[in-house]
């Protein structure tokens, strides 16, 4: 048989193993930590990569991310004493795994908050603040908000400890969206012209409260276990630039973006526009993987299961097609660059789910499998696991396992599954 065909039967012989769905687990225990400091969409819960790290690293090994997000893998490497590296290409991200993973005296944190309290009140409709002059920003937030939010920003940036800043900074970002007239409910940039939004001042101080119980947390099992000065890095930069040696790095443990799902340009362009990461955000979109805005080049998709999908999407329409093959490319790309950082016998982790686009089924566990295996790493294990979603479960066939009409029969309520792809570099 085909080695891709083997490949998709070794996948539809995979049961979901309940164990991995942390299906108990509430909403506090996966916010536990500074994992509560910022929302971020489509991170994975911290138990996940608990349970990877523990089991395939010791201490004092290196742990990577090359999608990290708002830094999931580094805060769970970090009390588990491994050392990390994490990059993301979105500096939205790389602001908000700075101030989690990095532990901050309680004392001078707190000292520092009752200043910057004590400032805040001071504010009044007089006082004179630079609000920033964006055509964007006026689109998103109404005159006393953008004053308000200014005034905050300026008090910040007077701080003069750089880790107390990014804290602040951290915890400004996350309420921009509660005190913008964006959507609340959506992850898409739409405008509610009926919403109200939230005080910032009131917002923001309550945000950083509970901010700083989780700085709390951190910071005392840290240094319970020894960990404090445990070494763990970001830096913004593409997944296939990896600040990492050759054969240094004993696990990657990620979940890539997904194609044409998420722009997380657009998705936090609040932030970026606030804090002037970007100017244009025609020119930030193109830097992620999985986008709709991407330029045109040669691809190599190193799968025939890649190039079935790319091929019967070419017959239905042909920009998804190519959206959906550069994707795959890029993501060869960035297999490639972790197996030069992984030691041999080193393990990459990839959670990883699949969509359907145009009626036809995207097999990202699939493709990464026999992609991964073309470039000379081997299957480990694959785990399948179900995502507790607080919404209704969708409703599926017993028997065949495909999404069901309400009228059948073997109907049963079933969760979202995803896959964590374990592969070794052989
Ligand atoms: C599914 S999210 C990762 C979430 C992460 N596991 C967490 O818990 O927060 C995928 C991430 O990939 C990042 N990304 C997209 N293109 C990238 C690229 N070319 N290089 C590095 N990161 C990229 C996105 O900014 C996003 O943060």
């Amino acid at each position: 048989m085909d080695k891709q065909k083997k490949t998709i039967k070794q996948f539809e012989k995979i049961k979901i193993d309940k164990s991995w769905s942390f299906i108990e687990k509430t909403r506090k225990e996966t916010s536990y930590l500074s994992h509560g400091y910022h929302r971020y969409p489509a991170k994975f819960i911290p138990q996940i990569v608990e349970r990877l790290v523990k089991k395939y690293t010791r201490e004092g090994d290196l742990v990577v991310d090359p999608f990290g997000g708002c830094g999931t893998t580094l805060v769970e490497s970090k009390v588990l004493g491994r050392e990390s590296v994490g990059v993301d290409i979105n500096p939205v991200a790389v602001l908000i795994t700075k101030a989690k993973i990095t532990p901050i005296n309680l004392l001078d944190l707190e000292e520092a908050f009752v200043d910057l309290k004590y400032k805040l009140d001071s504010y009044n409709s007089e006082t004179k603040i630079n609000v920033p002059k964006h055509d964007r920003i006026d689109y998103w937030f109404k005159t006393e908000n953008k004053r308000k939010l200014a005034f905050i920003s300026q008090k910040i940036s007077k701080i003069k400890d750089q880790d107390i800043r990014d804290f602040f900074y951290c915890g400004l970002s996350n309420i921009l969206k509660n005190c913008s007239i964006w959507l609340q409910k959506s992850n898409k940039p739409t405008r509610d012209f009926d919403k109200k939004p939230s005080d910032p001042f009131k917002i923001f101080i309550r945000h950083v409260n509970s901010m700083l119980r989780g700085n709390i947390e951190f910071y005392e099992l840290l240094k319970h276990r020894g960990f404090l000065k445990t070494k763990c890095k970001v830096q913004c930069t593409d997944a296939r630039k990896i600040p990492a040696k050759n054969n240094s790095v004993s696990l990657v443990v990620t979940s890539p973006p997904y194609v044409t799902s998420y722009e997380y340009a657009d998705l936090h362009q609040l932030t970026a526009l606030w804090f002037k990461y970007i100017k244009d955000l025609s020119d930030f979109r193109k830097r992620f993987i999985g986008t709709s805005h991407h330029n045109k080049k040669e691809l190599k998709l190193n799968s025939i299961i890649a190039e079935d999908i790319k091929n019967s999407l070419l017959e239905k329409d042909k920009k998804t097609a190519e959206e959906v093959a550069t994707y795959f490319s890029e993501m060869n790309e960035v297999f490639i660059e972790m197996k030069r950082m992984l030691k041999k016998g080193g393990r990459t982790c990839i959670v990883i789910g699949n969509t359907s686009l145009k009626g036809v089924e995207i097999l990202n566990a699939e493709v990464f499998a026999e992609q991964l295996q073309n470039l000379g790493f081997k299957i480990d294990n694959i785990i399948k696991r179900e995502i507790p979603s607080k919404n209704l479960p969708s409703i599926r066939n017993e028997k065949t396992g495909r999404f069901a009409k309400v009228g059948d029969k073997n109907k049963k309520y079933a969760y979202p599954t995803e896959y964590i792809l374990v592969m070794k570099k052989i």
